[in-house]
């Protein structure tokens, strides 16, 4: 199937998904948009949220021991195709990559699964509700240009689910290269074995090359685009490897909330390696969907999961518009 079919067929699901989501939860898909353009204002052909990336292909290899949570078609391959997309958080696509927010990998794994993280461990708000209130929050004012200091403080201290990214935020270091950072996929998803035995898992790609964070003179030194610069210099040595993990939810652990972490100790399994090779420019017109999903993996109950395919959609249908 073509990009633009594919990405028009996911539209149509996202909204699906997004209307759905709207019986439940107060913010439809076009608001939650409109919340992050309100922010960041509508820039013409780019992403209303991490909208500087960029794109590269490589491959999966699945792992036997995920056939202990899930089952299908993918995971008795030896290896599938990856298209993946770097990217900075936030919808400004000329943001620095220097700033303090979180970096994304968005990945198409074969052609029905999508995977999408960031590096923070938990995601800044508990609701679709918070997550308007936040960017609302964050608009500029017009008289500054800038977000008003104390609109953010008044709204940060009166919703505690924001706390845990802010303060992850403040002690993580800039990560020194796309390669080089933890992602994680905040959201729980629900996993079928063989024996039809659910459990919820939350995903976690852990980087080969480790855990590096740039000290304050190499960030005062570092260009705008250095992570750019650097994955491109990185990849021309070989490939840039991530051990892909699925952290299982223990009794008592909140399955609905992504800005509470689950303890660490909770057991994990290794579920594949995921190898990028090289760059391409291909992903750029293209929506990865948390959605999309392979037999044996489905959404959990998680609001803030069940949003993302509608608002996604109303953002390739925004940045399509010529
Ligand atoms: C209320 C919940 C959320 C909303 C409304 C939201 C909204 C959006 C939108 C509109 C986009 C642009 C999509 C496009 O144009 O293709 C986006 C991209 C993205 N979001 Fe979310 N998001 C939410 C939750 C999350 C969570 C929990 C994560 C954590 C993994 C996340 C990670 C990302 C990443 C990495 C991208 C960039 C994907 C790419 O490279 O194409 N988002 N988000």
């Amino acid at each position: 199937m073509s990009n633009f079919k594919k990405n028009i067929s996911q539209l149509g699901a996202g909204l699906l998904i997004g209307s759905a989501a709207c019986a439940q939860t107060p913010p439809s898909a076009v608001e939650l948009v409109d919340a992050l353009n309100g922010v960041f204002g509508k820039q013409a052909g780019t992403r209303a949220s991490h909208a500087k990336g960029m794109c590269a292909q490589g491959a999966f290899h699945p792992d036997a021991q995920a056939l202990t949570v899930t089952e299908g078609p993918l995971w008795h391959k030896t290896q599938v195709p990856v298209q993946a997309r770097f990217s900075v958080g936030g919808g400004n696509p000329k943001a620095s990559d220097k700033g303090k927010t979180v970096r994304g990998l968005a990945l198409h794994i074969g052609s029905d699964w999508d995977l999408v993280l960031i590096t923070a461990p938990v995601f800044m708000v508990a609701t679709p509700e918070e997550f308007v209130g936040f960017m609302q929050a964050r608009q500029p004012d017009p008289a500054t240009g800038k977000p008003n200091a104390e609109r953010v403080k008044a709204f940060n201290s009166a919703t505690p689910s924001t706390q845990a990214q802010i303060a992850f935020l403040e002690k993580a270091p800039i990560p020194a290269s796309y390669a080089q950072t933890p992602y994680w996929g905040v959201n729980a998803f629900v996993m079928t074995n063989a024996q039809g035995k659910k459990i919820h898992g939350r995903w976690r790609a852990e980087p080969k090359a480790g855990h590096v964070g740039l000290t304050a003179e190499q960030l005062a030194q570092a260009s705008d685009d250095f992570l750019a610069q650097e994955l491109t210099q990185r990849l021309g040595n070989g490939p840039v490897v991530f051990n892909l993990w699925l952290q299982l939810a223990q009794s008592g652990d909140d399955v609905k909330n992504p800005s509470v972490a689950w303890p660490a100790t909770n057991p994990e399994v290794r579920m594949g390696q995921i190898e990028i090779t090289g760059l391409n420019n291909t992903c750029e017109p293209t929506m990865f969907n948390p959605a999309v999903l392979p037999k044996g993996m489905a959404l959990s109950e998680d609001p803030t999961l069940l949003v993302r395919a509608g608002s996604y959609g109303v953002s390739l249908g925004r940045r399509a518009k010529p």
